[in-house]
């Protein structure tokens, strides 16, 4: 049994403009220990999906239509407000885009961070204390015995999304969800916050849910990918094989439109022409055809299933111990074929 599982989740947001589609029958594992990555643009429902889980989203507008996510054996959505509040911040812990509107610029570091301990778990002060510097100084932050007493705007970009980590990480938690957690940083400290859950997730056994809209970001981080398109999962495959064989066009477009050393003059970046789709309007066939170039007519009568991709379910069996690579397109192969030219 896997650590979280989500099934058919679907939720949307009562709006001025009508219902917000803005998560549509997304389902995934996370297994103990592993690291996942949720990519994909502005808008296509990483976080909403993400706040789902934990019940952190405003009702109303947010509707949870459908869905299941066991956590540990029991369903979150299910879970009243008091053991929701055991599951925040004991087991799971979320770190947030911009670590300056996550921290509260009146306390210091030591009193925000011994909070979710005297909140879950019955310590005392000075022990609750001890556990601040430890937590400090196990995410690379110098001389904690000082920096306890410190307050948010004393401190770097990086030092408070290192900060924010810790703080996640004060009651253990057995999952972690990092919704972009490096966004915000330069790149040079975003491969140092990157560097520090890797090693996090090893020494204790942690498992990451990181979303980012960064493909870049996740090629030496996750196991596993999932790409998300207006609400839903498009295309799911381990890192290497995402990488190495893209199967839904979208992914592709998002690969190419990631910077790399070959990067040059010849060899520009490209970006995927075209926008999202209206989230209040319901879409016929599939919902990228209108930015798609590997686009038939008949990908305009019916929406496409997120299955392992036609003629590639060979290869991908051998290429994946889990054979569990899927796409939502019906012309998988010929993108994957494309994508090694
Ligand atoms: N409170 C809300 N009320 C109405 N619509 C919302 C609300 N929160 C999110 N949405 C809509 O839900 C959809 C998914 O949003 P979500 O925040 O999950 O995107 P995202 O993938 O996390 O994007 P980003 O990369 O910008 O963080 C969007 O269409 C967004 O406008
Ligand atoms: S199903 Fe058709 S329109 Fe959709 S991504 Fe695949 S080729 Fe493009
Ligand atoms: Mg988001």
């Amino acid at each position: 049994m896997s650590l979280l599982e989500v099934r058919n989740l679907r939720v949307r947001f009562e709006t001025a403009r009508g219902w917000v589609q803005a998560v549509d029958s997304v389902s995934f594992d996370l297994d103990a220990g592993e690291s996942l990555a949720l990519v994909g643009e502005s808008g296509s429902g990483k976080s909403v999906t993400a706040m789902a889980l934990v019940s952190l989203l405003p009702r109303p507008p947010a509707v949870i239509e459908t869905g299941e996510a066991r956590f540990d054996g029991r369903n979150l959505l299910a879970l009243g407000e008091r053991e929701l509040r055991r599951v925040r911040g004991r087991e799971i812990g979320f770190v947030f885009q911009d670590p300056s509107t996550s921290l509260h610029p009146l306390m210091t570091l030591g009193e925000q961070l011994t909070e979710a301990l005297r909140v879950h778990e019955k310590v005392s002060q000075r022990v609750a204390r001890a556990r601040a510097i430890e937590a400090l100084a196990e995410v690379g932050i110098a001389e904690p015995d000082a920096r306890v007493d410190s307050y948010p705007h004393e401190l770097s970009g990086g030092m408070r999304q290192r900060a924010l980590i810790a703080m996640a990480l004060m009651c253990r938690p057995k999952l972690l969800i990092a919704d972009e957690p490096t966004t915000a940083l330069d790149v040079t400290v975003q491969a140092q916050i990157l560097e520090l859950l890797r090693e996090l997730q090893r020494r204790h056994g942690l498992a990451i849910l990181l979303i980012t809209h960064d493909l870049g970001l996740v090629a030496d981080f996750a196991r596993r990918v999932h790409v998300m398109y207006a609400g839903s999962i498009v295309e799911s495959a381990s890192a290497s094989e995402l990488f190495a064989r893209p199967a839904h066009p979208y992914t592709l477009g998002l690969l190419r439109s990631v910077p790399t050393l070959a990067t040059s003059l010849e060899h520009p970046l490209s970006t995927i022409p075209g926008s999202a789709p209206d989230p209040t309007k319901s879409v016929h066939g599939c919902p990228f055809r209108p930015r798609c170039g590997f686009a038939l007519a008949s990908c305009e009568s019916s929406r496409p299933p997120l299955l392992p991709p036609l003629g590639l379910q060979r290869a991908a069996a051998l290429l994946s111990a889990q054979g569990s690579r899927r796409s939502a397109c019906f012309e998988s192969a010929r993108v994957a074929a494309e994508a090694r030219t």
